[in-house]
């Protein structure tokens, strides 16, 4: 599907919610599956990504109910060792939360299972995870030595262990904490920085307590048991950060989104556009489920080019599209490093954005692990999306501001976490949508 995005006539102005965060969605099925009792999930994301993982799990004997409708989804929690062996091969789609995630707990199951994926998830690197859990004593088969999917997972009798993770990254250490849940023995994970730690508080709450000092998280030895909980999702800061950054380089506009997760792990993206120039108000702080949100204005205002680097990057990994959008109606240099994980996400997210902005006629210049961006504004022009969400998102603020109308080619893989985005665009925004 091909959607013209024409610039906005007017600035954004207006308040409003955006949907429940694809994390928190993703993990609170998964855990919700391996619990006693019936989980019940409020603010569910109803995306492609977190169907998947409700796909999976229903392969794997749970039961999942209210999908459809626009109420709360509840799942039937069949305990730890209460999965069933599948009986065809579990698609995880497009989504690497799902196949991560998931192969960590299939790690600790007595049975066989196939996982595969779409295309771009059988490019991206599964051997980071598959090493580690073979470790633990889970046996692996698959493409490459067992680094890229389709893999075949027989789980088994698990062993703890220290493990230290080569990058930053919350599906890793995620997957080897389900993992560990299955070992006999303490599991322990430190990272190179702190990635979101969703599934560390949810594991606390839901009744398996951990020991987390600076960027070790540690899961005892012991017996363990989680508890069905009720969940209320936050809002989702990764796709506010599309509306952020619009109304941050929009001239005159002003909005405020209304219960978005704030969690700290996340929150990179207000300190670089609030350092960039765009006035950031953060109100009704609150925690809701073990999550921390709050209501967010953000103000236009004449924007800078700046650094972005280091411990920063995990927490703005998946806004580092629109960040690049925003970096091109700004002043001077912007220069993003240490991100060479964007080359193994849904697309080549480097790669990508220097097409495609470039395209528009954006001055952008591709680094092994990041991207230096000069301001210039973008005229229009015709784009892909890669197949990538974010990339098609982050696209589609930009030509707010362009000076002609973009048209996206393949922009229905906003599917995969906000299906609703063209429609949330503010009215002031024409677009079509023609097939492609
Ligand atoms: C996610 C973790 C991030 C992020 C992805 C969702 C998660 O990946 O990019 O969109 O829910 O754990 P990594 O932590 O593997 O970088």
């Amino acid at each position: 599907m091909n959607v013209t995005v024409c610039p906005a006539s007017s600035p954004l102005y207006g308040t409003f919610a955006v949907p429940g965060d694809k994390s928190v969605s993703h993990r609170a099925l998964l855990l919700g599956a391996l619990a006693e009792g019936t989980t019940t999930v409020y603010n569910f994301l109803r995306s492609a990504d977190c169907l998947s993982t409700a796909r999976c799990l229903k392969a794997l004997g749970v039961a999942i109910e209210g999908l459809e409708g626009s109420g709360p989804v509840t799942v039937t929690g069949r305990g730890l060792s209460g999965l069933a062996e599948p009986e065809d091969v579990l698609d995880a789609g497009n989504s690497g939360t799902t196949a991560r995630l998931l192969l960590g707990i299939l790690a600790g199951q007595p049975f066989t299972a196939v996982l595969t994926g779409d295309a771009s998830l059988r490019r991206r690197p599964m051997g980071r995870l598959t090493t580690p859990l073979g470790q633990m004593g889970a046996k692996i088969l698959g493409r490459q030595n067992g680094a890229l999917l389709p893999l075949a997972i027989r789980g088994g009798k698990l062993q703890g262990g220290r493990f230290t993770l080569p990058v930053a990254s919350a599906q890793l250490k995620s997957a080897l904490l389900l993992a560990g849940l299955y070992a006999e023995g303490e599991t322990s994970i430190t990272e190179p920085a702190k990635s979101r730690d969703h599934t560390e508080r949810m594991l606390t709450a839901w009744g398996v307590p951990l020991v987390r000092r600076e960027n070790t998280v540690t899961l005892p030895a012991g017996r363990r048991r989680l508890k069905a909980q009720t969940v209320s999702v936050p809002g989702d800061i990764s796709a506010a950060a599309f509306f952020l950054v619009a109304a941050a380089i929009l001239p005159g506009s002003q909005i405020t989104i209304k219960g978005v997760g704030i969690n700290p792990t996340r929150t990179g993206i207000l300190e670089v556009l609030g350092a960039m120039g765009a006035k950031i108000t953060v109100s009704n702080r609150r925690e809701v489920s073990g999550e921390p949100q709050a209501d967010i204005t953000v103000t236009a205002g004449e924007l800078k080019g700046i650094e972005i680097a280091g411990p920063l990057i995990p927490r703005l990994i998946d806004e580092i599209p629109a960040l690049a959008v925003a970096a091109c109606y700004a002043q001077g240099e912007t220069v993003i490093r240490d991100a060479a994980e964007l080359r193994v996400k849904e697309s080549d997210r480097l790669a990508a954005l220097a097409q495609e902005l470039g395209a528009l006629g954006a001055h952008i210049h591709e680094l092994p692990d990041g991207l230096i961006i000069r301001g210039r504004p973008l005229h229009g022009g015709e784009v892909s999306s890669h197949g990538d969400h974010r990339l098609a998102m982050a696209l589609a603020v930009g030509a707010l501001a362009a000076r002609g109308p973009v048209t996206i080619a393949g922009a229905e893989c906003v599917n995969i976490s906000f299906p609703d985005f063209f429609s949330h665009l503010p009215g002031t925004i024409r677009f079509s949508l023609t097939d492609a």
